[in-house]
């Protein structure tokens, strides 16, 4: 070690970024992925991030551990800018005791994530780890835990946002888990509380690692992953974009972004888009992106829970969170997948203060002993809960269907929506008329001398009286029915004439949503 103070810190800043070695940050490589460093150097404006706590190691000495110490002990952390506003962050270091989880190490995440609570800034972390540090023991789960804590303390305060770029297994899961977005890399990343070996023997399943927890699982069938990305660029690109949408902490307002397109864009299309049959579908994302600044839609959870659709967009350069039924997947009905990826959606927005704008075409819950056994009256409510307790402006538009209970949840004028708007094709009823004629005339359509015809007739008169918006817009439930083309125009018009909307819950420790 040199004598000259200069040369010696060189030295150690040197073996400080050199990690767990060359060989090991070969064999990273080999595996398709960067190394830490390489990930900050792609997520942060170019010379921004500076690190802390470089030279801290770890602290056990059991299992020849004494001699084994490696500046920065596994993970990088620090604070940079993004798209020239602060973030904090934390990378794994595989190369390091396969990123394996330490007490110190803990304590440099917990630091970092101290800071941007203290200055109200986003915290991203880049996970690639094998977990607790075996050699550490309760130390290490201590450190877990102390995560936990901040991550729960922190949440609807400071946006977090996790990348998972490695092996994420056991309760480290549970940090992410906790943050307000998951990004998975596809192949290279993988999630689960216990791997491929323990079901194995537990309950005899074969099952490989990416099948059980790799990206294409959790961003379709759990629904764990909000964006599946086809490589760590792709994927680092990724938050640098979501965060473009938010504000840094919740005592924020969502950044305006000047935009080129016209606020009073109309599109002719749209007035011919929503097919006047109700049993038709159409994709609700071509409504969408006909609407929004520039047609940027940056989809979340989009290969889950496919018949809601949710994403962020911007109206005249204000972002918001759309939520939409997708008359293109299971009719659009809710179901318990689409409920709980809509309310915690909803609930996301609310933290952030992301105006939520809502499109309607549903035709009510899914029937199915599934969904009452897996307990779609608890699931459906937490939608209900998350709307109603929202204080964000809130803007609806029903393009199509909004029956039932259905009606009710999806922001409609009850659950405090602001805005309610409807497209001339907007049916508000109970049920379909098909239904509701069914039962309204059951006797008499079972004496009719022709049963089809006089169902027909009677299918004409409920259409004629409920199967439209006016009986909801003569009662002041939507404040007016517009034609298609001109949505943009009055979105961009709601949103700016509630953009200081101010309303309170009344004063509690927190509400008792049904989870
Ligand atoms: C200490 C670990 C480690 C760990 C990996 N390493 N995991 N060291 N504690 N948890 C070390 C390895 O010894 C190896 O060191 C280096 O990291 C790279 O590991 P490899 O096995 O060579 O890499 P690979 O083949 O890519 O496999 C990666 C892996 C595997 C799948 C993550 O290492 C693995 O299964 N590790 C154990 C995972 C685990 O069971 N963790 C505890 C989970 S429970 P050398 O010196 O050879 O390079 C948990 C609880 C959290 O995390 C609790 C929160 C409440």
């Amino acid at each position: 070690m040199s004598t000259d103070p200069n040369a010696r810190l060189a030295e150690l800043e040197g073996r400080a970024v050199l990690g767990g070695g060359e060989e090991r940050i070969a064999r990273q490589h080999q595996q398709g992925k960067l190394t830490a460093r390489e990930r900050i150097d792609l997520l942060c404006d170019p010379g921004s991030f500076i690190e802390l706590d470089k030279f801290v190691t770890h602290r056990c000495s059991d299992f020849g551990m004494a001699d084994q110490k490696i500046l920065g002990d596994g993970v990088v952390t620090g604070y940079g800018t993004i798209g020239g506003r602060q973030i904090f962050l934390f990378a794994q270091d595989f190369t390091v005791f396969g990123g394996s989880l330490s007490g110190a190490y803990a304590t440099k995440i917990c630091k970092v994530m101290d800071l941007a609570m203290k200055v109200g800034a986003p915290v991203i972390g880049l996970n690639d780890s094998g977990g607790a540090r075996i050699q550490e023991g309760v130390e290490s789960l201590a450190g877990y835990a102390e995560i936990f804590t901040r991550n729960v303390l922190a949440s609807g305060v400071v946006p977090q946002i996790s990348a998972i770029m490695g092996p994420c297994a056991g309760g480290a899961v549970y940090s992410p888990a906790m943050t307000d977005f998951i990004l998975m890399v596809d192949q290279t990343s993988y999630m689960f509380i216990t791997g491929p070996e323990v079901i194995k023997a537990v309950t005899h399943e074969d099952v490989t690692k990416e099948a059980l927890g790799g990206a294409h699982t959790h961003a379709s069938r759990s629904g764990i992953a909000h964006l599946a990305s086809p490589d760590e660029r792709a994927c680092l690109e990724s938050i640098r974009e979501l965060l473009s949408f938010l504000p840094q902490n919740n005592t924020e307002d969502p950044p305006l972004r000047a935009t080129q397109d016209p606020i009073d864009r109309a599109d002719d299309a749209l007035d011919t888009l929503i097919p006047p049959d109700p049993a038709k579908p159409y994709d609700i994302k071509d409504v969408i992106t006909r609407l929004v600044d520039d047609r940027h839609f940056l989809e979340l959870q989009a290969e889950h829970a496919q018949n809601l659709v949710i994403g962020l967009a911007r109206f005249g350069g204000q972002p918001v969170g759309i939520v939409a039924n997708q008359p293109a997947h299971l009719a659009g009905c809710l179901d318990i997948g689409a409920s709980v990826k809509g309310a915690r959606f909803v609930q996301f927005c609310d933290c952030f203060n992301l105006p939520i704008v809502t499109f309607v075409d549903v035709p009510g819950f899914l029937p199915g002993t599934d969904q009452e056994y897996g307990g779609i009256i608890k699931h459906g409510a937490k939608l209900l809960f998350a709307y109603v307790e929202a204080t964000v402006p809130k803007l609806t538009v029903i393009t199509r269907k909004a029956y039932g209970g259905a009606y009710d949840v999806m922001a409609s004028k009850h659950v405090r929506a602001d805005l309610n708007y409807a497209y001339p094709t907007a049916e508000i009823a109970v049920m379909g008329p098909d239904g509701a004629v069914s039962i309204v005339y059951r006797e008499q359509l079972s004496s009719a001398p022709d049963p089809v015809a006089a169902k027909a007739a009677y299918v004409a008169e409920y259409r004629e009286k409920f199967a439209n918006p006016y009986a909801a817009a003569g009662l002041g439930y939507i404040d007016e029915v517009i034609r298609p083309r001109e949505t943009r125009t009055k979105l961009v018009a709601g949103l700016r004439m509630l953009r200081n909307k101010r309303q309170a819950n009344p004063p509690k420790k927190h509400g008792n949503i049904p989870l």
